[in-house]
């Protein structure tokens, strides 16, 4: 279960004021949708956000789930941090919009799947330590993320949409998943 907190004024966030005025500039094009998820991509990678985006209670975590704080939201984009404790995932899902995640700190396990008739198949298991990057858009995105480390993994996710409105995802799959 993911735990959402308000996150404190701009101010205090490191980098993200400068963040926001690139991915402005990159989500402003018209352009297909895994195109401007590859071009935050390059922000992102970049920029280097940092841990220090989030306050020192907000890279803990939570013992009740992997922890969303949304950094800022605007009509074009979001931008979410998370905080994973060990063993922490997700549900298996996919997406409404494009997204793109870099890894602040530690690593995640990301598991891909695709539909094959009413089976759940995974495909690949990447595994992505602090500074990767990864874009995404549907369709074709059906994923799971996982902290399957000892250390406590924090991801900044910026996602095409205005989440204050809601979410971005649009399924989760409850079916049995087997590896290829
Ligand atoms: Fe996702």
């Amino acid at each position: 279960m993911a735990v959402a907190s308000d996150p404190p004024a701009t101010a205090v966030r490191p980098g993200l004021a400068e963040l926001i005025k690139r991915l402005r500039q990159c989500t402003g094009r018209a352009s297909e949708p895994l195109v401007t998820a590859q071009a935050v991509a390059a922000v992102l990678t970049e920029l280097r956000p940092t841990p220090r985006l989030l306050t020192a209670a907000e890279r803990a975590g939570s013992a009740d789930g992997y922890t969303r704080t949304t950094l800022h939201a605007e009509s074009a984009f979001s931008i979410t941090a998370l905080v994973w404790r060990p063993g922490q995932l997700t549900e298996i899902h996919d997406h409404l919009v494009w997204c793109t995640f870099l890894v602040l700190q530690g690593t995640e396990t990301e598991n891909i799947f695709d539909i094959d008739g009413d089976r759940l198949v995974r495909t690949a298991q990447r595994q992505r330590p602090a500074g990767s990057v990864s874009g995404v858009a549907p369709p074709d995105d059906i994923h799971q993320v996982h902290n399957a480390g000892d250390t406590v993994a924090i991801t900044l996710h910026v996602y095409g949409a205005d989440l204050s409105k809601g979410t971005s995802v649009r399924r989760n799959y409850r079916m049995r998943a087997t590896a290829r």
